[in-house]
This record gives C-alpha cells, sequence and structure tokens, in this order.
C-alpha cells in the first residue's frame, strides 16, 4: 500500500499549536483539570478569558481560541461526549478534525489519522445515536487520541466547536443522495453550500492552517459541453444549467459547494485543497450502506440503472482516505485532485462484477453508459504523482462485495 514509504511515511509527532496563540498558553489550559471549569458556564468564564486576553494584546486572536477551548472542554461534560479528559496532559499529536467522520469515506480517514498519530475531532449528527459512534470509538487510539462532537452543517456555533484546537480540518459532511430528491433545496444545496462556507468560515476564524474540502467526480460530471476528444480532466466542471434542466440535484450540490469553497479561499486568504473522488467503495466500517454501496449492492440485486449523470470511474476507499491525508501533508499539493483509479463507464464496471460474481444475477448492461466519456487510465495524476498507488477496480469489487457479504448485506 502507498503507506509504506513514500509522502505518507513517518507521520511526525507535532504539538498543538494554534496559530497565533502562545505555546505555554495552550499548554497551561490543557493541562488545567477538568474540575477547574466544574459548575461554570461558558459565559461566567467571558471575565476570566477577558482579562487575560487584555493582557496580551500581542496576540489579536487570543480571545476567540482561548474562549472556543473553554467551551469545547465544557461541551464534553454537557454533552459526556468521548474526549481525551486527564489524558489531554500527555496528548501530543497534532489535532484534526473530521466533518462527516462517521460516514463512509470519513470513518476510513478517521481511522488512518488515528493510525497516523493524529488527534482526531470527528463530528457526527446524533451523539446518541449508537449508529454514528460506536464504530469509530471502537478503532484501536480511540479512547485517548478520539473526541466525537455533535455536529450540524446548518449550526455555526456546533462547527466552531469541533474545530477549536485543531490545526487542520477534513470537510466530508454533505448530503450524499443520488436518488430522486423531493426537496434538494433543503435536502442537498443548503447543507452542501452553506455548510461548506459555514466550515471554512470557522476554519478561517480559529486560525486552522489548512483545509482538504471532499467535492466529488459530481463536480466535473455532467459536462456535456467538453470537447470530445479531452479525457476530462481537473479543469472540467459540471454544467450547471444542464443539471437543472435534468434535476440532477446532487452533482449541482456538490458542483456549487466546490465553488463556493474556492471562491471564500481566494477572498479570505484561506488554505483549502480539494479531492474529487469517483464512485468509492470497498470495505463499510459503518453499520449502515452509503449511498454508493447502495449501488454495487442494487447491481447484485439486478438493478439496471446506468447512473449516466453520476458515474465516471470507481475508486477504493481507503485510497479516497490516503488521498486526503497525503494532500493535508504535502503542501505542494494544490488545486483539485480527481480521484479514481482510472476514468471508466458503469458499463465496464458492471460488466467487471458480473465476471467477478457470476452467481448473482447482473443485468447485461450497455457498454456505454456514460456517453461521451472518454476512457483513460492513471487519470488521477496528480495523486498518483503525489505518491498513492490506485487499488484496480478488480479488488475494489472483491472488497466490496465481500463486505456486503460479511455483514450480511447480501448472502
Ligand atoms: N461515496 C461516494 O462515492 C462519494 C464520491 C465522491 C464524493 N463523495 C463525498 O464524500 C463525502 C462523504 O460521503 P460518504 O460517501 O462517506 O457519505 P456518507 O456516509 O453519507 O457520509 C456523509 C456524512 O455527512 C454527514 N452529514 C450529512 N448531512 C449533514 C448535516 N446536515 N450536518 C452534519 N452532518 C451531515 C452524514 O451524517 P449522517 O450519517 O448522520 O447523515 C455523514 O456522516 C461527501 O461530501 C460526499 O459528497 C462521496
Amino acid at each position: 500500500m502507498a503507506l509504506q514509504g513514500g509522502p505518507l511515511a513517518e507521520h511526525s509527532h507535532r504539538m498543538i499549536k494554534a496559530k497565533s496563540v502562545p505555546n505555554f498558553l495552550l499548554r497551561l489550559e490543557i493541562n488545567r483539570p477538568k474540575e477547574a471549569y466544574a459548575g461554570m458556564s461558558s459565559s461566567s468564564l467571558s471575565p476570566v478569558i477577558l482579562f487575560l486576553s487584555a493582557c496580551v494584546p500581542k496576540y489579536p486572536n487570543f480571545f476567540v481560541q482561548f474562549h472556543m477551548i473553554i467551551k469545547t472542554e465544557i461541551s464534553f461534560w454537557r454533552t459526556g461526549a468521548k474526549f481525551c479528559g486527564s489524558e489531554m496532559a500527555k496528548r501530543e499529536g497534532e489535532a484534526v478534525c473530521v466533518t462527516g467522520g462517521s460516514g463512509y469515506i470519513g470513518s476510513w480517514l478517521v481511522r488512518l489519522l488515528l493510525e497516523r498519530g493524529y488527534t482526531v475531532h470527528a463530528t457526527v449528527k446524533d451523539l446518541k445515536d449508537e449508529k454514528e459512534t460506536k464504530h469509530l470509538e471502537d478503532f484501536e487510539g480511540a479512547k485517548s487520541c478520539l473526541v466525537l462532537f455533535q455536529m450540524d452543517l446548518l449550526n455555526y456555533d456546533s462547527i466552531v466547536t469541533a474545530i477549536a484546537g485543531t490545526t487542520g480540518v477534513f470537510h466530508l459532511a454533505s448530503p450524499c443522495i443520488v436518488d430522486e430528491v423531493r426537496d434538494p433545496e433543503n435536502e442537498l444545496l443548503a447543507p452542501a453550500i452553506k455548510g461548506t462556507i459555514n466550515v471554512l468560515t470557522a476554519a478561517k476564524e480559529l486560525g486552522v492552517r489548512r483545509v482538504v474540502v471532499t467535492s466529488s467526480i459530481s463536480a466535473i460530471v455532467p459536462s456535456p459541453n467538453w470537447p470530445a476528444d479531452v479525457v476530462k480532466n481537473e479543469e472540467c466542471w459540471t454544467d450547471e444549467e444542464y443539471c437543472k434542466q435534468k434535476g440532477v440535484w446532487y452533482p449541482l450540490s456538490k458542483t456549487l459547494a466546490e465553488k463556493a469553497a474556492w471562491e471564500f479561499a481566494k477572498e479570505k486568504k484561506l488554505d483549502i485543497v480539494v479531492v474529487n473522488p469517483g464512485t468509492v467503495m470497498g470495505p463499510v466500517i459503518p453499520p449502515t450502506l452509503n449511498a454508493s454501496m447502495l449501488m454495487i449492492l442494487r447491481l447484485l440485486q439486478g438493478c439496471t440503472d446506468v447512473y449516466e449523470n453520476f458515474f465516471m470511474g470507481s475508486v477504493h476507499v481507503k485510497d479516497v482516505a490516503l488521498a486526503h491525508i497525503l494532500v493535508y501533508e504535502n503542501k505542494s499539493a494544490t488545486g483539485r485532485h480527481l480521484c479514481v483509479e482510472a476514468i471508466s463507464h458503469y458499463g465496464d464496471f458492471a460488466a467487471k462484477v458480473a465476471e467477478l460474481f457470476p452467481e448473482y444475477k447482473i443485468p447485461r448492461l450497455p457498454k456505454d453508459t456514460q456517453p461521451g466519456l472518454l476512457r483513460a487510465k492513471d487519470a488521477s495524476k496528480k495523486l498518483i504523482d503525489l505518491g498513492l498507488e490506485f487499488i484496480p477496480m478488480e479488488q475494489i469489487i472483491r472488497d466490496a462485495v465481500q463486505s456486503l457479504k460479511s455483514k450480511g448485506f447480501i448472502s
């Protein structure tokens, strides 16, 4: 795997050091016993903070960041969230936040980040729902280095609380629905676009160093006006008008969210980098299935949908998580990063599933299911150049089907 050697090898442990806050003050705060805040509300702490921030006028972000740390600590006890607690004093790994940490890709990313020595703030929609938390709490290292936060993309304060104290953010949370939706604005567009702006605003306010934004090939296709003889790449953008006409709202949500992210980054001078994964499949960690794993499950059950406006190639979930870490850790990584094992049609994918698993009644689909899409190997050149060795389609399918079987989704 690409983690061995190359640019992802050896994550060096780094002290938590929020920008603009003197290190000794952060350490002081982190080492403080939790009893020190018992019974105190964040507002009753404000005079103390005001006094302290007045003492250090040299550090303009001090007030906000100090306040956030205290608010975060209080929220741990209130919500009963898992946290490093007294072990906080001992933690040495760099802290990063993963929004949508309970999701399909998010779970893999949290797991790999923990393995690499990071302290992870992962967001879930409902802390009381075991289906969102248990699989994360079971990870090795979770006890000491995973902190779960309840977050709603449209609730700015909940985002600030999750990001406070971190130096990097991986923004994955976004509704992922390829089936028809009744209310595109509320089900897809608002959480994707406003949610992204909320996350970036909080990251900027808290002095986060780099944000990795999870976009999608759905911000690249459908793009019917792209030149027919040129392989699609990071220069290509989804056609917004086409999406509106055809009522394909998920690609529109990802396109507008990514465009809003680039605009924000340029205007506010925030360092962001984008990953654009294809259809993500492979082993499943959460107890429920996400939209892309549902696609292969339905295919195995005989579904004939060809996902004309949604497919551009497949990618292993572990490679997607690795791609996120690669672009975060490599300061030379800039811009968008197409993340597919190859550009292919859904018809190619379905034919390979049928070849590998003849025991299922896989429908025969036309070969060219994505009109005009030129096939290409090594299409994700930017990630390959950063050291990612993509797992081929055959293995993606084997891992996905094996996982569906072992979790009881198919027999
Ligand atoms: N899977 C793919 O093939 C694929 C391909 C390209 C890009 N992506 C992108 O990758 C990211 C993760 O997708 P995934 O496949 O891992 O899907 P997923 O399992 O559905 O994960 C999405 C995550 O976002 C959270 N979320 C959704 N709406 C939210 C809201 N309003 N407030 C707070 N959290 C919210 C979800 O929480 P709940 O689980 O509680 O709803 C979930 O944890 C998304 O941005 C998606 O667009 C996915």
